[in-house]
């Protein structure tokens, strides 16, 4: 079969198994729940225990993206995870997710892009395919990031929280994964940021908040022409879970706002690289995205980095759902 690009054939995620509501924050620091709510839509995110670490939630998203498409690891030949909370610098997390589910000898790399790093690492895993240096990839994001976030901060503690998503893309004949429409913003390299000395969780919310809505829609429009669709074509919208205050306006922007826009931030929070594959593979298997249809993934954050591209979603009859313990 002559190879084109590559297609997702897979959506697994994994969250915390710990679920922390807005008003269990109130007792922990000066905030409401109807502050929460109103800044940023979230209602409840999950927070990982000492077992739940990075490459630990990335296995089990690995593992139940596998197993609902019934793919054999052996034949997945190439792992690139996504993180920015990654507990060791080495061994690296795809390389620990490799080893954990048995791809007997897979190409191991991480990426750090932050919040938009899934894309980054989804687009990097299809250029892969498309070179002829891998026929099936396992792409993963997964961040841990209550354990960068000082608990006792108000203006952070309330946004972050954990998990982890994975796809599984393999060799196509067609190209159901677009180019990517990337880049990032110099004078923003500070915006999202781990603060020395302690290494925590910091950002200018503000400038974020305006760049997503000042500049998201042209990037976001850029991958869609550079995938030569209309925008009518889309189907469904998966932005970063950030905010409900920029997801909303920013379907409007696009003209989406009649689509399925994902919103899983209100019951996850921000789990920075987790967000888009947790978000997608979440309401992919409660069988709210449908089949074959085009879904617009945009991803921003740290860096500052940012990232689009256009995907066909999988077909039902190869990717199972649901899981009933995920
Ligand atoms: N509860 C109650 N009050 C609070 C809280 C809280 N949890 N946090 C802050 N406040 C107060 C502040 O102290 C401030 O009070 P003041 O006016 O008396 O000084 C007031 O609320 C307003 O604070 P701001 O920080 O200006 O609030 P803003 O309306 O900008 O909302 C937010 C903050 C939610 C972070 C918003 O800016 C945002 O979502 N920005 C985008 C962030 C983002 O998308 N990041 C993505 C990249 S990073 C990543 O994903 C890992």
């Amino acid at each position: 079969m002559p190879v084109a690009g590559s297609r997702i054939v897979a959506l697994g995620h994994y969250q915390p198994r710990r679920v922390v509501a807005n008003t269990d924050l109130e007792m922990v620091v000066d905030t409401s729940d109807d502050w929460i709510r109103t800044r940023t839509g979230i209602v409840s995110r999950r927070h990982a225990d000492d077992d739940e670490t990075v490459p630990e939630m990335a296995r089990l998203a690995a593992e139940h993206a596998l197993a609902s498409s019934r793919i054999d690891a052996a034949t997945v030949d190439l792992v690139i995870a996504s993180s920015m909370t990654a507990e060791h610098r080495s061994p690296n997390v795809a390389g620990i997710v490799a080893a954990a589910i048995g791809t007997g000898g897979a190409a191991v790399i991480d990426v750090n892009v932050a919040c938009s790093g899934f894309v980054h690492a989804l687009v990097m895993a299809d250029l892969s395919i498309r070179s002829g240096s891998a026929r099936r990839a396992l792409v993963i994001g997964s961040d841990k990031m209550t354990a960068f976030t000082d608990p006792g901060d108000r203006s952070t503690c309330v946004l972050t929280a954990d998990g982890a998503g994975a796809v599984v893309i393999e060799a196509s004949d067609v190209a159901h994964i677009g180019p990517v429409a990337w880049g990032s913003v110099p004078s923003m390299v500070q915006a999202v940021r781990m603060q020395p000395p302690t290494d925590l969780f910091a950002q200018d919310g503000r400038a974020v908040y305006r760049w997503a809505l000042t500049h998201g829609a042209t990037n976001a429009r850029k991958a869609i022409d550079l995938a030569g669709v209309d925008i009518a074509d889309i189907e469904v919208l998966v932005t970063h879970q950030a905010n409900l205050r920029i997801i909303e306006p920013l379907a409007m922007q696009l003209g989406l706002s009649d689509r399925i826009v994902v919103t899983d931030v209100v019951e996850s929070g921000n789990t920075s690289a987790a967000s888009i594959p947790l978000g997608f593979s979440k309401w992919w298997h409660a069988g709210r995205i449908p089949a074959d249809a085009l879904a617009l993934l945009f991803g921003f954050g740290g860096g500052f980095g940012y990232a689009s591209t256009v995907v066909r979603t999988p077909q039902r009859d190869r990717c199972q759902t649901p899981q009933a313990s995920i």
